[in-house]
């Protein structure tokens, strides 16, 4: 794909279909996350065990319904809502704490999903599921982060199901002024 296009193609897609990603292509889009302008460690886990996705679907759905904050709790009580959406694929991108430890995680998984639409797979940028995984808990033990790294984003990845569920046209924002 052109690159322009890529950029234009690339949506948080929320419905997956079950099928699973090749090794092959899963290697060649993480190669990117050390692409990305960068200033600190991070770590990206590729999540594939059903069990595990499972789990931190389901508990990050409870956290969300009894988060308080109605945003969270509005999209957890959607029928049907599911906050990883069926992908088979979840990376979380991970990082010690430090002053630009939430930049660097970004800027890979920014450039990871580009790499990705670009080569056909469908993603989002989520962090409802840090509501579950703050590092140090049963759930992030099973992710076999290096000592001290605290999730700070995911990435589900997988082939697109209905991309227009839950989806929102984006308005055109107003956000640029020169001088
Ligand atoms: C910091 C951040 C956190 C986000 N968290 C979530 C999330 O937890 N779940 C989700 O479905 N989307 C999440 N998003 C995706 C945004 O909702 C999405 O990027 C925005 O609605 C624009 O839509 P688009 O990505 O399809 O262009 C997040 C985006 C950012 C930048």
């Amino acid at each position: 794909m052109e690159t322009l296009q890529t950029l234009s193609a690339r949506q948080s897609v929320r419905d997956y279909q079950a099928r699973a990603v090749a090794r092959e292509l899963l290697e060649k889009v993480l190669a990117f996350a050390n692409k990305a302008a960068n200033a600190g460690p991070f770590q990206v886990t590729v999540v594939q065990e059903a069990a595990l996705l499972q789990d931190i679907n389901d508990a990050t759905r409870v956290a969300m319904r009894d988060s308080g904050n109605d945003f969270l709790m509005q999209r957890a009580a959607l029928e049907g809502y599911q906050p990883l959406y069926g992908a088979p694929v979840l990376l979380v991108f991970s990082a010690p704490a430090g002053p630009y430890a939430q930049i660097n995680v970004a800027n890979a998984a920014t450039t990871v999903i580009i790499a990705a639409t670009d080569l056909g797979l469908a993603s989002g940028f989520i962090i409802t599921p840090t509501l579950v995984l703050d590092g140090q808990n049963a759930l992030s033990q099973r992710l076999r982060l290096p000592e001290g790294h605290v999730p700070t984003v995911c990435v589900p990845l997988g082939y697109a199901g209905d991309r227009s569920k839950y989806h929102h046209p984006r308005p055109l924002a107003d956000n640029i002024n020169w001088v």
